[in-house]
């Protein structure tokens, strides 16, 4: 199956996943998005104006996140180590950005690297690449599909490792604003805050170690407890505890 080219709001462009059916970004602008979703409330800017930083994006899918965060000016080196579950995603993101070097170089060596910063991808499905690691994060940029069409990734026990790997100062930023998310977050020791997003796209959530935050809606959140289970029983398990809170 092909994967379709839309032209989102912004008149950037992104593609549909032909299996998932859904786009790989926001069809209000998926350039946008990038921008206010994640590289501007990740303050990314102002920490490489501090010192070196270690991102984790989770989902490189087309590149764009990785590629704002590249762009980003900066007098300190940033090192992002990008997780992936196809490799189609890397040919999809030459369909859009032809001979993109990032790409080209991820690719052909897992590895890119240009004057002052560097990126690593690691194939493969995120809740085993996510135990390999063990250095501290000061930024996870969370992004994978919607949390109904890519249940494994948005589970209690998935974002217990981002806690592990994040840096007490900081910062994991997802598009989503779910109160299953927050509550799976939640559980996993994040505080929780909104991410101030203009219009036309809604907020989503940035969680970090310290400070105040909101007090989540209850809600009961996605579980996966092996960090192996498949999306279909990811989302039994959590139905079968609903009907058990409701008796
Ligand atoms: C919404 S897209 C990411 C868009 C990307 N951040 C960008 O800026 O272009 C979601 C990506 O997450 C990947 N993904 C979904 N489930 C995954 C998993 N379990 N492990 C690793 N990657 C996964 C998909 O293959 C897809 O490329």
């Amino acid at each position: 199956m092909t994967s379709r080219v839309i032209k989102t709001d912004d008149g950037s462009l992104t593609l549909r996943h032909p299996e998932v059916g859904e786009a790989y970004h926001s069809l209000d602008g998926a350039a946008s998005e990038t921008r206010n979703k994640f590289i501007l409330p990740s303050r990314l800017s102002e920490r490489l104006a501090h010192g070196p930083v270690r991102l984790l994006d989770v989902g490189f899918g087309l590149g764009l996140n990785c590629r704002a965060a590249l762009s980003c000016p900066s007098t300190h080196p940033l090192h992002i180590d990008s997780l992936e579950r196809e490799p189609q995603a890397l040919d999809r993101g030459l369909m859009l950005f032809p001979g993109d070097p990032l790409i080209l170089s991820l690719r052909a060596s897992g590895y890119y690297q240009n004057a002052s910063h560097t990126v690593e991808l690691h194939l493969g499905d995120v809740r085993q690449s996510i135990q390999t690691l063990s250095q501290p994060y000061d930024l996870i940029f969370h992004d994978p599909f919607s949390p109904v069409r890519n249940s494994e990734c948005w589970t209690v026990e998935l974002f217990a490792e981002m806690f592990r790997l994040l840096n007490p100062g900081g910062a994991l930023l997802t598009y989503s604003q779910s109160k299953m998310v927050r509550a799976a977050m939640h559980e996993a020791g994040f505080i929780i805050r909104d991410t101030p997003v203009p219009a036309p796209h809604r907020g989503g959530t940035l969680a970090c170690k310290q400070g105040t935050g909101l007090d989540p809606a209850p809600a009961l959140p996605l579980r996966d407890p092996t960090l192996n289970a498949s999306g279909h029983k990811i989302r039994s398990l959590r139905e079968a505890e609903i009907r058990r809170a409701s008796t």
